[in-house]
Order: C-alpha cells, then sequence, then structure tokens
C-alpha cells in the first residue's frame, strides 16, 4: 500500500525537531484527522535561500513520511522557489500516497506556506503566489484535493 519510499521517510524521518529563533514557523492541522504539522524555516537574510528546515508532526505515518520529505525540497531552496514544493511534488518525490491520504501531504504544503507567510509577513515581502494560511486547525482540506 505505501511506497519503499514512504517507508523510509516514516520509519527514518529526515529534519524532526525545531529550530530555535526560527526565521519562519508555521503550524497547520486537519479538523478530520486531528493532525497537527509545525515547520520551522532558517532563512538566509540575503540571499532568502532556506538554510534549514525542521519539522514536528503530531500525525499518521503519511503525515510524517510527507513532512519529512518536504523539508528535504525545500531546503536549498529560496523562499520563492520553495513555492514549487506542492503536495503534488511531496507526493510525486515519494512515489505517491494512497487517495484517502492524500490529504496529509496537503498538511504538509500547508505548513511549508504557513511558515513562509510567517517570514514573509516579519519582512514585508510578498512572495509571488503565497496566499494568508488559513486559520490553524481548519476543515474542507478534501474540496481541494
Ligand atoms: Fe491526517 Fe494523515 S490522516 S494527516
Amino acid at each position: 500500500m505505501y511506497s519503499e519510499k514512504v517507508m523510509d521517510h516514516f520509519t527514518n524521518p529526515r529534519n524532526v525537531g525545531e529550530i530555535e529563533n526560527a526565521d519562519g514557523v508555521g503550524t497547520v492541522g486537519n479538523a478530520k484527522c486531528g493532525d497537527i504539522m509545525r515547520i520551522y524555516l532558517d532563512i538566509d537574510e540575503d540571499t532568502k535561500v532556506i538554510k534549514d528546515c525542521k519539522f514536528k508532526t503530531f500525525g499518521c505515518g503519511a503525515a510524517v513520511a510527507t513532512s519529512s520529505m518536504a523539508t528535504e525540497l525545500v531546503m536549498g531552496k529560496t523562499i520563492y522557489e520553495a513555492m514549487e514544493v506542492t503536495n503534488k511534488a511531496v507526493m510525486e518525490a515519494l512515489d505517491g500516497l494512497p487517495p484517502v491520504k492524500v490529504h496529509c501531504s496537503l498538511l504538509a504544503e500547508e505548513a511549508i506556506h504557513a511558515a513562509l507567510w510567517d517570514y514573509a509577513q516579519s519582512h514585508n515581502i510578498e512572495i509571488p503566489g503565497l496566499k494568508e494560511p488559513k486559520a490553524d486547525i481548519h476543515d474542507g482540506e478534501e474540496e481541494q484535493e
């Protein structure tokens, strides 16, 4: 049911933890399953490159695997390039997810966006395509899949 990559990132998640004094922090949740994800970003002031990214996930295995993969994908990208890390990109990098687990990858995308938004707000920057995140714990993910 799960790809080898999903199993790998679930059993051996990369970049777990938190970043003290992170430049951007985003927390999102899914009201239906109750899973919560938080992403921390360390961003270079001049180049806007994401130097470090860590996550904490209180959630299912797919949420752990997608947040792990998402942190790997955004690391080394600029805050603008990080917008390319969509839930689809994360799923592709993991060789797919079962349909009922697609919302977990959406949570990873939302957590990255929320962290980018946090940074953009505090630095008065506009990131093309980035919208204000919805409330931390919210509903309705299924409709967007
Ligand atoms: Fe909710 Fe996976 S079941 S994030």
